[in-house]
């Protein structure tokens, strides 16, 4: 089953800790996508799902605690982009349109956001 987004080296950040929460992140990602296209019962998708959310929840977190902590200047715009994305996804309904813009957001911010994150706390 082709997978709904593959992990590429551009993807880095170079930070260990949290490449290794996106990586985590998008293998979850694809078993909800996965998931959904099998037509897993109800319970399965919910379960996989939640578990999904719960993984940002943490890496949020803790990407916003690394960036109070060293004063990064793009915090609020930061944490902006992924209190959307929450407020979003608890939302929506569960079919693949979610699993997509989990996708669209997750590439966007990762090339965007996160890579400004990355270069603001290397110039510390
Ligand atoms: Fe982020
Ligand atoms: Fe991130």
């Amino acid at each position: 089953m082709a997978v709904l987004l593959s992990w590429k080296a551009e993807h880095l950040l170079n930070l260990p800790e949290f490449d290794d929460q996106h990586i985590a992140i998008v293998e979850k990602l694809n078993s909800v996508h996965a998931a959904i296209l099998s037509g897993k019962s109800r319970s399965t998708l919910v379960r996989e799902w939640h578990a999904l959310l719960e993984l940002l929840r943490e890496h949020f977190a803790a990407e916003e605690r690394l960036m109070k902590r060293e004063r990064c200047p793009s915090l609020e715009r930061h944490k902006n982009e992924h209190d959307y994305l929450l407020r979003m996804a608890g939302r929506m309904p569960l079919t693949s349109a979610a699993t997509s813009l989990v996708r669209e957001w997750l590439l966007t911010h990762l090339k965007g956001s996160d890579t400004q994150m990355a270069d603001e706390l290397r110039s510390r």
